[in-house]
């Protein structure tokens, strides 16, 4: 498999095994397929991508038509396959799975294409790791429903067209920007994925609940879900293991103390943030004085790779606002002084006068 190592997020290289990973790990995706929604109706939350979601796909049915191409895009862990198999649930039709990756060879796409039927959902995951070949072949296939198979090499190669009974390409990505722009301007609708409000966060943990038979009862489901990140992959995950402290520990029913004795146990604290996420900050803070301070430095005093602190503490501590990119170096932002429990030094950078520092778009 051609996949440039680039393409590679650092937590896949380094497999870093966390409670509080927005990704699937392990065997995971096998046990979400049992809490995943199957129509849009059960979606919880995500009301605007649920409401034009819904347009597309009631208008192609009342035309008897196969929906525009969909592109799904947001951070793992938030819906986008679960929506992609309700796409295909509500228009009733088959769903073929594919993913970038996947598709090294334009070739690969072909075979693909060939052996779909009139109406059949496509569903390519992480569609931005698709070798550029295959993309270019896809970009006539959504456009046209056609596309060029290439024999042969050389001067004696020929193109035979070949003609693709009209489907819908679902593409999923966690990196729109990557995509280029000729591809993402042939998607009819583009659905981006918020991060979860803790109302619906709860809904959720108390729908999976149901479906697995764990017996919930006061604020247990509200503090699980105020620890997930906006994540229902997470809010699904804790719960699972609250479930196991509560068998093992408790009378099986997952109450306040349990999910909170749970959480504690793991080291996921009250905003969600984990082991690696306070080592962070708080060396950001007490060794550092706030920073500025280089990311290779932090990582040094955190004894962590350079990538594991930069692709996998930092994304939720700078949109959580906890920590900054400055072009020189990280600093921690009073919210994150708070969360440890630490007065702010006056004059440390973002707390008390002066202008803020030009921050880095993350
Ligand atoms: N709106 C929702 N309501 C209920 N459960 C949800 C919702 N969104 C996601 N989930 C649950 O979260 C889990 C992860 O969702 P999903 O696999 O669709 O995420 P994803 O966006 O495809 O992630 P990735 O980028 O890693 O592929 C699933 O088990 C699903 O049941
Ligand atoms: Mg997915």
């Amino acid at each position: 498999m051609s996949v440039h190592e680039d393409d590679l997020s650092a937590a896949e290289e380094a497999h870093v095994v966390s409670l509080t990973a927005a990704e699937a790990e392990g065997d995971e995706r096998a046990v979400e397929a049992a809490l995943r929604p199957r129509t849009l109706d059960e979606v919880v939350g995500q009301t605007r991508v649920r409401a034009q979601l819904g347009l597309v796909l009631e208008a192609a049915r009342a035309r008897g038509r196969a929906p525009d191409h969909v592109l799904l895009s947001g951070p793992p862990g938030l819906g986008k396959t679960t929506l992609a198999m309700i796409i295909a649930h509500e228009m009733s039709t088959p769903l073929r799975i594919s993913s970038g990756p996947a598709i090294t060879h334009a070739g690969d796409l072909a075979a693909i294409l060939s052996g779909m039927n009139e109406g059949d959902v496509l569903f390519i995951d992480e569609i931005h790791r698709m070798s550029r070949p295959a993309e270019e072949m896809l970009y006539m296939a959504m456009e046209d429903f056609r596309v060029d198979v290439v024999i042969g090499k050389g001067p004696g190669a020929t193109a035979i067209p070949l003609e693709i009974p009209p489907f819908t390409l679902v593409g999923a990505t966690t990196r729109a920007g990557l995509l280029p722009g000729p591809l993402r301007d042939r998607f009819g609708y583009t659905g981006h994925l918020e991060f979860y409000e803790a109302d619906d966060l709860e809904l959720i943990v108390r729908r999976s609940a149901g479906l697995l038979g764990v017996e919930l009862h006061g604020e247990g489901a509200a503090e699980i879900a105020s620890r997930s990140r906006g994540t229902p992959r997470i809010a699904n995950r804790l719960l699972r293991r609250v479930r196991d402290y509560a068998q093992v520990r408790a009378d099986g029913v997952v109450t306040l103390d349990v999910a909170r004795a749970t959480l504690e146990l793991y080291e996921v604290d009250t905003l969600g943030l984990d082991r690696l996420d306070r080592a962070v900050i708080d060396a950001l803070c007490r060794r550092f004085g706030g920073g500025p301070v280089g990311v290779s430095t932090l990582a040094v005093a955190v004894g962590e790779e350079r990538e594991t602190v930069e692709e996998v503490a930092e994304p939720f501590l700078v949109r959580n606002g906890f920590l900054a990119r400055t072009p020189r170096g990280r600093i921690a932002t009073p919210a994150a002084w708070r969360h440890l429990g630490l007065a702010a030094p006056a004059g440390s950078p973002l707390v008390g006068g002066g202008d803020p520092p030009a921050l880095f778009e993350s």
